[in-house]
């Protein structure tokens, strides 16, 4: 797989979505990173369907949903109706993992598992076979704008070794701190999917932004 963007959409201006969304139509970016906290796996609130349904009517490329939420079980089907295609909880959320990687799969869109900073990749190793994808967390989950996490680069290079017998194809999604800065060395490290929120909404030409980030590959 080639390397994608995904552009978060927490680092839009909310007022003005559907702008942010057109943006990323015409840019080169490949999915829309959607990123959804309920106050109690992570500090903090996002936003919920109503926003994610306002989203899909102007999204031409995949929506990409990461699940900040606890027991996140009980609300993939209305992810799926608000127009997921790919989403992914987190393994610390899920005592019962391979059960919530099979629920979302049952809808037919791709399924994926994030681990936060601490999180040894060990935990989906029984799994990796039936996952799609693996987002690991260069930032603690909550919050844009925060400092990477160095020590990111040694889980995607391990986690690309585990899955070479059992998933070659295992998509690997690095979120939290990318920038123009680390974005080769991540995607050289064996990432394939990079999501960006503040720098790629923070900067003077977003789209700009965008084109030059997938460049350096
Ligand atoms: C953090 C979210 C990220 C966030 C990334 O909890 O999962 O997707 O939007 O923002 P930046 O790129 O600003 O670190
Ligand atoms: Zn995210």
């Amino acid at each position: 797989m080639k390397n994608l963007i995904a552009p978060s959409l927490l680092s839009a201006n909310f007022a003005e979505l559907k702008k942010d969304c057109e943006m990323l139509n015409r840019s080169e970016a490949d999915w829309f990173h959607i990123d959804i906290m309920d106050g109690m796996f992570v500090p903090n609130i996002s936003f919920g369907f109503p926003v994610m349904k306002a989203i899909k009517r102007y999204a031409q490329k995949p929506l990409d949903v990461h699940l900040m939420i606890e027991a996140p079980d009980r609300y993939i089907k209305d992810f799926v109706d608000a127009g997921a295609d790919i989403i992914c909880v987190h393994a610390e959320a899920c005592p019962h993992l391979h059960r919530s990687i099979q629920n979302i799969k049952s809808f037919g869109i791709k399924a994926g598992v994030a681990l936060n900073p601490h999180t040894p990749i060990q935990i989906v190793e029984n799994v990796l076979e039936d996952l799609d994808m693996v987002l690991i967390m260069s930032v603690n989950p909550g919050f844009g704008g925060q400092k990477f996490i160095p020590n990111t680069y040694k889980k995607i290079q391990q986690l690309r070794e585990v899955a070479k017998n059992t998933n070659p194809e295992l998509i690997i999604e690095i979120d939290g701190g990318v920038d123009s800065e680390n974005a080769k060395s991540l995607y050289d490290s064996g990432a394939n999917v990079l999501v960006a929120g503040s720098a790629v909404f923070g900067s003077d030409n977003p789209e700009k932004t965008i084109k030059e980030i997938k460049q350096l590959v």
